[in-house]
C-alpha cells in the first residue's frame, strides 16, 4: 500500500498515540517527533502492538530547528503535519507562563518555518475550547469570538491559532473539549509526568488509593446540580476526527478553518463522579470544596460544523470512556 506520510509532533502523548493508531488503520503512515518531556516510549510500543507494525520515531524537540530540519530532509515527502506537541497543564502555566509561551509558541513557529521551506502545506493543530474563555451563548459554536484567556496556557492556544491563520499554510484547528478515556486495549494512554489536574484522572487516582479523597470545586453554580458542566469526549472519537481532518485537508487545496471537537452534551462534575462509581462499581471518596479560580461555569460544544463538513460524529459512549480510564489507571500502577 502506498501510504501518505503524516508527521505527528507529540505523537507519544495521550491524544497523539491514539491518533497514530487511527491514522495507520486508515491507510496513512504516521511519523512521530516527540521529546518525551511528558510521555513515554511505551505509548509508541503500545501503538505498534495495536497496529502490528513499526512506527518511525524521532526523539527530537520541536523547538530545535536543526534537528527538525533533519527530520524533514530525511522524510522528504511529508503530506501533512498534525501538531500535538505542547505543554498542557493550566495550573503549571499560571506558575511558569514563560515555559508555556516558549515551548508552545516556539514549536509552532519552528514548524511553520520548516513547512514553508520544505513545501509542506497542510497542518492540523491541537487547539482547545479554552480559546472561547467564558462563552456568551451555549452550546458554543465556532463563530463565537476568542474570550479572555483563563490562563497563560489558554493564551498560547489563542496565539497559535492566530499564527496559523496568518501563515500561508492550509490549516484546520481542532478545538477539543474535555478528552477522557483510553484505547480499549489499555496499551496506550495518558503518561503525563505531572500530578494530574483533570477531573477523570483525579477520580482514577482516588479509586486506586493514590489519593485519599478529592474535592468537587464548587456546588453553587447555576447548573443542574450546582457543579460545573463540561463536554467530555472519548479520546478514540477524538483521534478519529484527526483522520477525517487529514482526509479533508488533503482533498482540498485551500483551507483555513477551525472545528469544535466535542460531543455536544453538557455533563456536571457530580454526574461524572456518579457515573464513574456506577460504571466501575466502586466508591469514590469526595467532599464539596470551594470554587477553583478561573473555572468556567459551563461550556459544551455545538458540533454541527464538524458533523456537516467532515462527517464526524461521536460513537463511543461516555460510560466506556470512564471504564477505559479506570482500566488504564489500574495497569499504570
Ligand atoms: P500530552 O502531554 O500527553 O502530549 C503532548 C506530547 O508532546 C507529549 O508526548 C510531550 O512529550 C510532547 N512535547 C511537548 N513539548 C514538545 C516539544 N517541544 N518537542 C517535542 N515534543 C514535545 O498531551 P495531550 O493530552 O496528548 O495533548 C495533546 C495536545 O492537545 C496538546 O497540544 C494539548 O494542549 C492539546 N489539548 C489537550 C487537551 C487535554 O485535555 N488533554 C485538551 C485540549 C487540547
Ligand atoms: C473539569 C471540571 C473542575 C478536578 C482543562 C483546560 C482546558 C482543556 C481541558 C486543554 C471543572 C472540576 C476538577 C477536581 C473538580 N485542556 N474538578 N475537582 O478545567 O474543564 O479544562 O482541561 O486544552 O483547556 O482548562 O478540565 O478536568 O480540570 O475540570 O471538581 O479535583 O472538574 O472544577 O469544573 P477543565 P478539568
Amino acid at each position: 500500500m502506498n501510504r501518505k506520510n503524516i508527521l505527528v509532533t507529540g505523537g507519544a502523548g495521550y491524544i497523539g498515540s491514539h491518533t497514530l493508531v487511527e491514522l495507520y488503520n486508515s491507510g496513512y503512515k504516521p511519523i512521530v517527533v516527540d521529546n518525551l518531556s511528558n510521555s513515554s516510549l511505551n505509548n509508541i510500543t503500545g501503538a505498534e502492538q495495536i497496529i502490528k507494525s513499526k512506527i518511525d520515531f524521532y526523539k527530537v524537540d520541536c523547538t530545535d530547528f536543526e534537528q527538525m530540519n533533519k527530520v524533514f530532509k530525511e522524510k522528504k515527502n511529508i503530506d501533512a503535519v498534525i501538531h500535538f506537541a505542547a505543554f498542557k497543564s493550566v495550573e503549571e502555566s499560571v506558575r511558569h507562563p514563560d515555559k508555556y509561551f516558549s515551548n508552545n509558541i516556539r514549536s509552532l513557529e519552528t514548524l511553520i518555518d520548516l513547512m514553508n521551506s520544505h513545501n509542506v502545506n497542510n497542518i492540523i493543530f491541537s487547539s482547545s475550547c479554552t480559546v472561547y474563555g467564558t462563552p456568551e451563548f451555549l452550546p458554543v459554536n465556532e463563530l463565537a469570538p476568542f474570550g479572555k484567556a483563563e490562563s497563560p496556557y489558554g493564551e498560547t492556544k489563542q496565539l497559535c491559532e492566530k499564527l496559523i491563520e496568518k501563515s500561508t499554510i492550509n490549516s484546520i484547528s481542532l478545538r477539543y473539549f474535555n478528552p477522557v478515556g483510553s484505547h480499549p486495549t489499555s496499551l496506550i494512554g495518558d503518561c503525563s509526568a505531572d500530578k494530574p489536574n483533570n477531573l477523570v484522572p483525579i477520580i482514577c487516582e482516588v479509586a486506586s488509593g493514590k489519593r485519599e479523597s478529592m474535592q468537587i470545586f464548587g456546588n453553587d453554580y447555576n447548573t443542574i446540580d450546582g457543579t460545573c458542566v463540561r463536554d467530555y469526549i472519548h479520546v478514540v472519537d477524538l483521534a478519529k476526527a484527526h483522520v477525517m481532518a487529514v482526509n479533508h485537508i488533503l482533498n482540498n487545496t485551500k483551507i483555513k478553518t477551525a472545528y469544535n471537537l466535542g460531543v455536544g452534551k453538557g455533563v456536571s462534575v457530580q454526574e461524572v463522579i456518579d457515573s464513574f462509581q456506577k460504571v466501575n462499581n466502586l466508591k469514590i471518596s469526595y467532599e464539596l470544596g470551594p470554587r477553583r479560580s478561573g473555572d468556567v461555569e459551563k461550556i459544551y460544544s455545538d458540533n454541527t460544523k464538524i458533523n456537516d463538513e467532515l462527517g464526524w460524529f461521536p460513537v463511543m459512549s461516555f460510560e466506556s470512556g470512564l471504564e477505559s480510564a479506570w482500566n488504564w489507571e489500574k495497569l499504570k500502577n
